[in-house]
């Protein structure tokens, strides 16, 4: 049986994680263009793990231009079975203080410029995302989280908005009363549906850093605001990620939730 592959994608402030033994940048081409940086690799506890920077170290992608496709094809080639997110974000609940974990377990997409599917032209699919993330990942970032020290939520809807502006206080007001959404971030759409596609088990981490602008004692959202609350995070973060390979790592069995056989029951096109 296959082994466990831990893939991280690093959001806003999380550029590296520590203490991977025979630790390497490795560059992992990709038909779907150039990954947002090279890859780090190496073993935690036994366990291999791929670490890849979402924004690119140095921070050169803007939400928008993050290649997605091209970043979980990537992981995939490398071998990771299992993907876990870690982004900053913003709350819409007096309760989801920043500083605070929340693992996410839906979205709304509201991206519109990024480019969504591996399926088009000459192979047709539809894969079912009414369940995005994976259950058993979310279970083991909440434990890790926990072990770590920090105040995890489970079940949150995460928002995900194009960018890169903030958005105005009537969408933050709608996206909050009216549609119920706890979390907004501007990066874990398409990359949820891609993990989906690509049968590779997702799981995302929204750190939060900030109230976004409904609050009435917060006011503006601005990244001096975010930045400073980032590198906290970052650390927890990095202390989480430390868990994981206790939690996760070792035989490779099938996911329980079936997010590894995702394409069965989701190809249109006829094989030649
Ligand atoms: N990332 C961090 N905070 C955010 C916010 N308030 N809106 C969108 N993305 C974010």
């Amino acid at each position: 049986m296959a082994q466990t592959m831990i893939g991280i994608i690093g959001g806003s402030g999380v550029y590296d994680i520590d203490g991977l033994e025979g630790a390497e940048w490795v560059q992992q081409d990709s038909p779907w263009g150039a990954p947002s940086d090279a890859i780090l690799t190496g073993t935690l506890g036994g366990t291999q793990m791929a670490f890849l920077p979402r924004h690119g170290r140095g921070h050169v992608h803007s939400p928008t231009t993050v290649p997605y496709r091209a970043n979980i094809d990537a992981l995939k080639r490398l071998g990771v079975t299992d993907v876990i997110s870690v982004s900053a974000c913003g709350s819409f609940r007096e309760e989801l203080a920043p500083g605070d974990f929340v693992i996410v377990d839906q979205f709304i997409d509201r991206t519109f410029a990024r480019e969504k599917s591996f399926f088009g032209t000459g192979c047709v699919a539809h894969v079912s995302v009414a369940h995005p993330t994976c259950r058993r990942l979310g279970d083991a970032c909440e434990t890790a989280a926990r072990e770590a020290g920090v105040t995890v939520h489970r079940d949150g809807t995460y928002l995900a908005m194009e960018g890169p502006q903030f958005s105005t206080l009537a969408e933050s007001k709608m996206y909050r009363e009216v549609w119920g959404c706890d979390v907004i971030g501007m990066t874990n759409m398409p990359e949820a549906k891609l993990a989906r596609e690509a049968e590779l088990c997702y799981a995302s981490v929204a750190m939060i850093t900030d109230y976004d602008s409904w609050h009435p004692d917060h006011g503006a959202v601005d990244v001096t605001q975010i930045i400073a609350t980032l590198t906290g995070n970052a650390d927890k973060a990095r202390n989480m990620v430390a868990r994981l390979p206790d939690l996760l790592g070792g035989e490779r069995a099938p996911c329980p939730h079936g997010c590894d056989r995702a394409l069965d029951f989701a190809m249109l096109t006829a094989p030649e």
